[in-house]
């Protein structure tokens, strides 16, 4: 993982390059550096802890004069987050300095060979290894930067996006990427570098973003120079024009990104929808999809891929294709996919769901999936990221940049076009009638409006998030499309407050985790209207008597489960088919509020980053 910054041109690079890395810090936040050229020098200060850290460090121990100069906040891979392992990293000579987002798998060998030619490591990173080497390469083939960075990439195995410059030819700063993003920010006779264009959004909206296995050598009063890293061939620069816009990338008057996030949720889902749902024509129509239809008509099954909260929208996917399109669904995790030797063939549909589109195993999968011949479809929230890029086709959620770690608004938007998916096929294959056809499309269009309804019950949640805030353990039961939502309010609530959370299959309770409840466990019931709702009703019979205290997520109106639960969570009706859009908000106000209350980084939770560009 890791955020990377970097800049070059008129103005002070230390503001730029701070404010920066507090915009990537969701990337990866155990440890921060910058490195500032100051007409002479090279000043370089790193810490331990967040950007605010380093910041501080800063003011006490480092000028801040210069005009080029690069940044990172890190996540650890290799060497535990100390002072020493943070980035950047100096070469032997200190003439070069470096920052790495990703992994030089091979890094050992490399180490032990610039050990025999007398290099001294300081840290136990690989990216002091890289540096080092780069350093050796133009030493011994007495080449210029740039093509020692080239010469050096292409003996080492693994991920980077890597920025790098020389002290003694500071107009000039060589990147590269493989695997990990990089986007080059072009101003007026200025660069930014970063790992997204959050960082120099309100500089410039023209980006280049490397493919991979791209490098280039950014040199002031130039053209950027970009090269293949294998075979050195020029590629022509394809700037693009971002859509980002410095008011969604801030907090806008709330206390986290993750609250800013959940309440943004009914205008995102709007978002996800315009132009594509026009309820009231009953048309749904999806740009990637409309030239690809036959693929998915006559696939044999849809295999979906996806890791974290990308995954339980794959799950909510599988009940809605198969119930309406009649077609076969499997849901895999990306990381086990790609390493299982599956059973694909040219008549499969893979989907690949990625809010950030950079996910290492998500990225891998999509790639062994075109490797065997399958149609592979992408839906990210990222625009330009890799995943949509490496994807036949696909639909971006339009959820907007989601900041805080724990993903939320990036579930809803991902369930909606995939619900949308699933309408159109099955109108298209003709697996649903008419009337059904048409009164979901009317009832995804009142979704924003019911997420907004759940939303004011936000009060009623506080309150019993503070009964609970001490527990230790949850439980979270669903059955059919709420069994996914079990899972992802458990992970929701792990994630940020460090409660263990177990989601389940309501009826799979009796085999195991019944064995858990007691006096003291608080379990999470969704017991929405639904096929299933009596079998839900008996569940909670069995839990209350073990005593356990029943918090349930009920439609509004209820009666019996208001009888039978000790807390109770309202949300409006909705068809269970949509339901998940809706039950999903309250799990997410619960969790949001329980680790407020324990006093936890809630964007920023301990050891999880928002992108994990790394296996
Ligand atoms: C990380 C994030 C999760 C996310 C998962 C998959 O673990 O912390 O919030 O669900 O990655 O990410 P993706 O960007 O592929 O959806």
């Amino acid at each position: 993982m890791c955020g990377i910054v970097g800049y070059i041109g008129k103005r002070d690079a230390y503001p730029i390059i701070l404010n920066g890395l507090k915009r990537l810090e969701y990337r990866g936040y155990d440890s921060a550096g910058i490195a500032l050229y100051d007409g002479s020098e090279i000043q370089l200060c790193k810490t331990k802890g967040k950007v605010a850290d380093l910041e501080a460090k800063v003011s006490k121990e480092m000028p801040t004069k210069g005009n080029l100069g690069i940044g990172h906040t890190r996540w650890a891979t290799h060497g535990i987050p100390n002072d020493v392992n943070s980035h950047p990293h100096f070469s032997n000579s200190g003439n070069l300095v470096i920052i790495h987002n990703g992994i030089i798998e091979n890094y050992t060998s490399i180490k032990k060979e610039l050990i025999n030619r007398g290099y001294i490591f300081y840290s136990d990173t690989d990216t002091e290894v890289l540096v080092n080497l780069i350093e050796d390469v133009k030493k011994n083939e007495n080449v210029k930067l740039g093509k020692a960075v080239q010469i050096a990439l292409n003996q080492v195995v693994g991920a980077y996006a890597i920025a790098v410059y020389d002290k003694n030819k500071p107009d000039e700063i060589v990147v590269a990427k493989l695997g990990s993003p990089l986007a080059i920010g072009i101003g007026d006779d200025e660069f930014f570098i970063a790992s997204d264009a959050s960082p120099f959004i309100e500089f410039t909206n023209n980006a280049i973003y490397l493919e991979d296995e791209e490098m280039a050598i950014i040199r002031l009063g130039r053209e950027i120079n970009i090269r293949k890293i294998k075979d050195d061939s020029l590629v022509a620069p394809y700037i693009q024009e971002l859509q980002l816009n410095l008011e969604q990338i801030e907090k806008g008057g709330y206390d986290h990104f993750m609250l800013k996030e959940i309440y943004e949720q009914p205008s995102v889902i709007q978002d996800t929808f315009r132009g594509r749902l026009l309820a009231d024509k009953g048309i749904i129509r999806l740009g990637g999809l409309e030239d690809y239809i036959e693929k998915f008509v006559n696939a044999d099954r849809i295999i979906i891929v996806a890791c974290g909260t990308s995954w339980h929208a794959g799950l909510v996917a599988e009940y809605i294709f198969e119930d309406w399109a009649r077609i076969p669904v499997e849901v895999e995790y990306a990381s086990e996919f790609r390493y299982r030797n599956p059973v694909i063939t040219e008549k499969d549909v893979v989907i690949a769901i990625s809010q950030s589109g950079e996910t290492a195993d998500t990225l891998a999968a999509v790639k062994l999936a075109k490797e065997k011949g399958a149609f592979v479809y992408g839906i990210c929230n990222v625009v330009g990221s890799t995943i949509s890029r490496a994807t036949h086709s696909g639909t971006y959620t339009h959820a907007g940049p989601e900041i805080g770690v724990a993903s939320t608004k990036a579930f809803t938007t991902q369930i909606t076009v995939l619900t949308m998916i699933a309408l159109k096929l099955a109108k298209v294959k003709g697996t649903i009638s008419q009337s059904d056809y048409m009164l979901h499309l009317r009832e995804l269009d009142l979704i924003p409006s019911k997420v907004s309804t759940a939303l004011d019950k936000n009060d009623s949640i506080i309150e019993i998030a503070k009964i609970f805030k001490d527990a230790t353990n949850f439980l979270y039961l669903g059955r059919g499309y709420n069994f996914p939502v079990a899972l992802e309010g458990a992970l929701k609530l792990k994630e940020i407050s460090y409660i263990h959370a177990e989601g389940y299959p309501a009826a799979e309770m009796k085999h195991g985790p019944i064995a858990l409840i007691d006096e003291q466990m608080p379990i999470v019931v969704i017991a929405v209207n639904s096929n299933h709702y009596d079998k839900v009703v008996s569940n909670i019979q069995e839990i209350k008597s073990r005593k356990g205290k029943i918090i349930a997520v009920v439609t509004e109106g209820d009666t019996i489960v208001r009888e039978l639960a000790d807390y109770i969570m309202e949300v409006p009706y909705t068809p269970e088919t949509l339901s998940p859009l809706v039950t999903t908000i309250p799990l997410q106000l619960l969790s949001y509020h329980i680790a407020l209350m324990l006093k936890r980084n809630v964007d920023q939770p301990r050891n999880l980053a928002k992108a994990v560009t790394v296996e």
